[in-house]
């Protein structure tokens, strides 16, 4: 009655940002994503006299957390735990710690009570908690869409074994929740109706352009879609800023970069860092590149990887 799961976060290249209104936390958008192959949520989860929640070495109340163990009790018997979540890189700064969080969280307590549940069941699960965390469950490019709302496997990470040098800018939490802000953009941006409008044409060019290994096409359609959304952050009431000068600066050299015939391209969550997505030939270019940018505090290079995992599967 005890199991320990991994799982790395997952960035998102046609992003999620905002809810559909109906019950389980299903997005008003579908998304498309990497899963990494560095920074891992480590989770343990064993039978206890109560539920008590360790984040980082730190009792923690998310209730998040609460919420995601009364779920997996609506459909199977599982006595108090005690759950320990370790994650080896800053816990809520843009590094999607929820995702690997919840997708390690579910996959431990499936294998901790032998509940035999199907991948497509861990990543329902680990949607109702955090919609990004649907996505961690599955390894390499992975899509979550309309009508299940479960993630899928798109291409194995072998398959097209692209980079990502994440460039930390600020390691502080961030300011506004990805809920709340979503909810917040939902509620006063004017561009709403239009971002929901569109997100369905930019993920199946962009689900084509996977499948095609087509990078250009892939670099332009991300970028829209970050900034899609970043402008659709900027137009909320009060407006979602979530960039600091070194966002911005890093922005503007892989744009410099792409001009001087570089395959990369960016993208950017609910939080300062900037993701550099890139051909295993043109990784050294952007390191160095973004190493010399002001501001930067570090580089975290990453490879794509699997998805959730049992330690000893
Ligand atoms: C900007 O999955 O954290 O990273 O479902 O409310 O937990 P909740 O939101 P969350 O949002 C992720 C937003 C994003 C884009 C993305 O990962 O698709």
């Amino acid at each position: 009655m005890r199991a320990v799961a991994r799982a790395h976060p997952n960035i998102a290249l046609i992003k999620y940002w905002g809810k559909a209104p109906a019950p389980g936390n299903v997005p008003a958008v579908p998304s498309l994503s990497i899963t990494l192959d560095t920074l891992t949520t480590t989770t343990t989860v064993s039978e206890s006299g109560a539920d008590v929640f360790r984040l980082d070495g730190r009792q923690s109340d998310d209730p998040r957390v609460a919420a995601c163990l009364d779920n997996l009790r609506r459909r199977y018997d599982i006595p108090p735990l005690s759950v320990q979540s370790d994650n080896d890189f800053p816990t809520a700064a843009g590094l999607a710690s929820s995702a690997s969080g919840f997708a390690a969280l579910v996959t431990a307590v499936d294998a901790a009570f032998g509940l035999r549940m199907t991948p497509a069941e861990r990543s329902e699960l680990a949607r109702q908690a955090s919609a990004s965390a649907a996505r961690s469950v599955f390894g390499g490019f992975v899509t979550l869409e309309a009508p299940a709302w479960t993630a899928e496997p798109l291409l194995d990470e072998a398959e097209w074994p692209l980079r990502v040098i994440i460039a930390v800018t600020d390691t502080a939490s961030k300011a506004v929740p990805s809920s709340d802000g979503m909810r917040r953009s939902a509620a006063t941006s004017p561009f709403y109706p239009a971002w929901v409008d569109s997100a369905g044409d930019d993920f199946r060019s962009a689900s084509s352009a996977v499948l095609a290994r087509d990078f250009a096409m892939l670099a332009d359609l991300a970028e829209h879609s970050c900034l899609k959304m970043h402008g659709l952050m900027l137009s909320s009431r009060p407006g979602l800023l979530y960039w600091n000068a070194a966002t911005l600066a890093c922005l503007h050299r892989i744009r410099a970069l792409r001009a001087d015939g570089e395959a990369v391209f960016f993208t950017v969550d609910a939080g300062p860092q900037v993701k550099a997505v890139c051909l295993p030939e043109s990784e050294g270019a952007v390191v160095d590149a973004l190493s010399g940018v002001s501001g930067v505090r570090q580089l975290l290079v990453s490879g794509l990887g699997p998805g959730a995992w049992v330690d000893g599967s």
